[in-house]
């Protein structure tokens, strides 16, 4: 991984969020992996779990029932994000964990500016302390997507092979485009990710992630990484840690490499 060990000093900080309505695509996986491939190749890197399921932080080996701070306190404006993040066993990258108290933060009706900005604003006490910031977003609560996507410099779509993997794709984009040109803000959306792809060829004889991929393509007109289905996805949940510190030399781990690599020329 050349390029990132060569653009790594650069101070940017340069933020991403892995956002799609749905549940179970491979947001949570996909933040985690690629976050760990920054890391290992020499990048300071946090990772923001804005999901009051708190997958991110569990992954992370984190226990959830013993923390006593979490983006909770940054989303109700009760202390700065740098009094919450931890380090985590994996060298090179923190997190800024989720308990499920994070549901209690006030729902708002984001009329004003200022509420779908409070993580914009929170990141930027840490903007010199990071290369990378990668946000973990749950699939339904407008209160925490419209803040990630604001946040970020990219956002990433993440879907996965089912049926319903495209709906909504369109309405996202129409939704984000008028809301951010209402508050003067660019959305960016990156990238999109395929994930859990099957190599094997289902009864219709049709590559499913190739084909959800070429339409994700069209409606986003960006550009689409696949994710190969894999089992160490599940053994690197039960071990607490990321692929790339797992089985970076798998399938999954060449693809989620490749994926790290897109996102530092991004920074650039
Ligand atoms: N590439 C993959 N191969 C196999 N299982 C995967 C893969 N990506 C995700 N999974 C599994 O799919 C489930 C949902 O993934 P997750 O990342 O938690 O989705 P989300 O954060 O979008 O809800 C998890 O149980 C995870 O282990
Ligand atoms: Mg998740």
């Amino acid at each position: 991984m050349v390029s990132m060990n060569n653009n790594v000093n650069s101070s940017a900080n340069h933020v991403v969020t892995f956002a799609h309505f749905k549940g179970g695509t491979g947001k949570t996986t996909s933040c985690l992996n690629i976050a760990g491939f920054l890391a290992k190749y020499g990048a300071k890197v946090l990772v923001i779990d804005l999901d009051p399921q708190a997958n991110l932080t569990q992954s992370l080996g984190v226990d959830v029932e013993t923390l006593g701070k979490s983006m909770y306190d940054v989303m109700a404006h009760k202390k700065n994000i740098k009094d919450i993040v931890i380090s985590t066993k994996i060298p090179q990258l923190d997190l800024a964990p989720a308990t499920p108290y994070l549901m209690h933060t006030t729902l708002k009706k984001y009329e004003s500016k200022k509420d779908a900005l409070i993580l914009k604003t929170a990141i930027k006490n840490i903007k010199d302390d990071y290369q990378f910031t990668l946000i973990d977003l749950p699939p339904s609560n407008g209160h925490f997507i419209v803040n990630g996507v604001m946040a970020s410099d990219s956002v990433i779509v993440v879907l996965d092979t089912s049926v319903y993997a495209l709906n909504g794709l369109e309405t996202f984009r129409t939704a984000f485009d008028s809301y951010c040109d209402k508050i003067g803000i660019d959305l960016n959306i990156a990238m999109a990710l395929v994930t859990k792809c099957k190599k094997h060829f289902n009864p219709f004889k049709k590559n499913i992630g190739k084909e959800i991929g070429k339409s994700t393509k069209s409606i986003l007109g960006t550009s689409v990484f696949l994710v190969p289905y894999s089992d160490h996805v599940y053994e690197s949940q039960i071990k607490q840690i990321p692929i790339s510190h797992h089985k970076p030399g798998s399938d999954i781990g060449a693809a989620y490499m490749r994926i790290a690599e897109e996102i530092v020329s991004l920074r650039n």
